[in-house]
C-alpha cells in the first residue's frame, strides 16, 4: 500500500476472509464510510501459530493501514485481537483501533443456566483474553469451549457446500449435537458455515460479534468527530497477501453471500 492511498478510509484486517463477516456489519451500521479490507490469506490460519508469529504478522498489516492514512483499524479477527490489540493499541495512539471478541456475554445473559457452546481458533480458546471472559461469564452457564482445529483453513478453501465440511464440523462438535442452546461463533471464519453448524448441531441460536464491533467502532469515529458526513459515498475495496483474481473474487462472493451469513 502507497503512502496515504487510503487517506480517511476505515482498514480492517484478518488473517483471511472470515473478518468479511466483520465487515459486512460494519457497512451495514456505517453505510457513509469507507472500508479497505485486508486479509492475510497468504498465512492463514493464525489460530494454529505462535502468539509471537500472529503479533508479528498483525503488526506488519496494522503498519500498512496506518501508512496508508486509515483513521481507524479493525482487527476483524479474534486471534489476532487476542494477540495482539494491546500491543497495537499503544504503538498506534492516534487512532482508534477496535478488535473483536467472542460474543461470550450476550450468549450467557440469553441462555442462562443453558449449556453455551463456544467454537474458536485453538489460540482463542488458549490466550489470557478469553480465559478472562470465561473467569467472568463463565459460571452463569455452563460453558463448554472447543478449538476448532482446521475450521478456519478450510473455510478459506471455499467450496462450502463440499461433504467434507460438515464431516470436519461432526469431527469437531458433532458429539455436543442436540445437547447445546446456544453456540458462540468466536472466530469471525465460522459465519461462513453457519448453516453446515446447525446441520449437525441442531437449530440453535448463535451468537456473532459482528454487530457489537460496529457499534463499537461508531461510538469511536463519533466521538473523535470522524464520522463521515452522510451525503459521503461509501465503499468497499479489497486487498489481499494471496494478491491474485481468483482470492479477490473470492473475497466479492464472501462478502455478497449474505443468505449463508447468521
Ligand atoms: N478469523 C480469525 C478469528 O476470528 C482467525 C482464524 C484463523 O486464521 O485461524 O479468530
Amino acid at each position: 500500500m502507497n503512502a496515504d492511498e487510503y487517506k480517511g478510509y476505515v482498514g480492517v484486517f484478518d488473517s483471511g476472509v472470515g473478518g468479511i463477516s466483520i465487515l459486512r456489519e460494519l457497512v451495514r451500521e456505517l453505510p457513509n464510510e469507507r472500508f479497505v479490507y485486508f486479509g492475510d490469506s497468504a498465512n492463514a490460519p493464525y489460530g494454529e501459530k505462535t502468539t509471537h508469529e500472529v503479533r508479528a504478522l498483525s503488526f506488519d498489516i496494522a503498519r500498512e493501514l496506518h501508512k496508508a492514512g486509515c483513521k481507524a483499524i479493525v482487527i476483524a479477527c479474534n486471534t489476532a485481537t487476542s494477540a495482539a490489540a494491546a500491543e497495537l493499541r499503544s504503538e498506534f495512539d492516534d487512532i482508534p483501533i477496535v478488535g473483536v471478541e467472542p460474543a461470550l456475554k450476550p450468549a450467557v445473559l440469553a441462555e442462562r443456566n443453558g449449556r453455551v457452546l463456544v467454537m474458536a481458533t485453538p489460540m482463542t480458546v488458549r490466550l489470557e483474553k478469553f480465559q478472562d471472559l470465561l473467569r467472568e461469564w463463565g459460571s452463569k452457564a455452563d460453558v463448554v469451549s472447543v478449538p476448532c482445529e482446521g475450521l478456519a483453513a478450510r473455510i478459506e478453501k471455499g467450496h462450502l457446500d463440499a461433504p467434507d465440511v460438515i464431516e470436519l464440523l461432526r469431527s469437531l462438535v458433532g458429539s455436543y449435537a442436540g445437547n447445546v442452546d446456544a453456540v458462540v461463533l468466536g472466530c469471525t471464519h465460522y459465519p461462513f458455515v453457519a448453516p453446515q453448524i446447525r446441520a449437525v448441531l441442531g437449530d440453535v441460536p448463535f451468537f456473532t460479534s459482528g454487530e457489537g464491533t460496529a457499534r463499537q467502532l461508531r461510538r469511536l469515529l463519533e466521538s473523535g468527530g470522524k464520522l463521515n458526513p452522510k451525503n459521503t459515498q461509501g465503499s468497499v475495496h479489497f486487498a489481499s497477501s494471496r494478491d491474485t483474481v481468483e482470492e479477490l473474487e473470492l473475497y466479492q462472493r464472501m462478502y455478497e453471500c449474505g443468505d449463508t451469513l447468521v
